[in-house]
């Protein structure tokens, strides 16, 4: 059990823990398909964080990412805002959200979420989820 405040860590302290949560969370993976495992660590505004991995299925569209994954976690226990979601990969490229979990994720966006994304070596580049999403999709 984690017991760290993360709401109340530095900046690079917070990004760091985030990034070492998503690759534990890796280690929870189903990829059969593409071998391509990916972990995600999401912080509520709370300061509670939930881990997703991806989750593939033989009809390949039906596979959800790690990132949909942590979301539908944390939206299903009540919690439905976030600072900040940290993504790691085995790539040795820094892995990004794609275009459906970042509209995925937008929905329950106010303006401030981080989006950390990191490669296998561990170095990471944090982005706002608005500037690499923006003009979404709403209702
Ligand atoms: N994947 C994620 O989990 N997150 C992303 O943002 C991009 C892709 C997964 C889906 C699939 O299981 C594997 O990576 C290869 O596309």
């Amino acid at each position: 059990m984690d017991t760290t405040n993360f709401l109340h860590l530095p900046e690079n302290e917070l990004e760091r823990k985030l990034i070492e949560i998503s690759k534990k969370a890796m280690e929870k993976s189903y990829s059969p398909y593409s071998n391509f495992r990916v972990g995600a660590a999401l912080l509520t505004s709370e300061g509670k964080v939930y881990m997703g991995a991806n989750i593939e299925n033989a009809s390949f569209g039906a596979t959800v990412c790690a990132e949909r994954t942590a979301v539908i976690k944390a939206v299903s226990d009540g919690y439905i805002r976030f600072n900040a979601i940290a993504i790691s990969s085995d790539a040795q490229s820094f892995i990004y959200p794609c275009g459906i979990c970042r509209q995925f994720l937008s929905e329950f966006d106010k303006g401030e979420m981080k989006v950390i994304c990191s490669n296998k070596s561990g170095e990471y580049k944090s982005f706002k989820l608005s500037e690499l999403m923006p003009c979404i999709f709403e209702l």
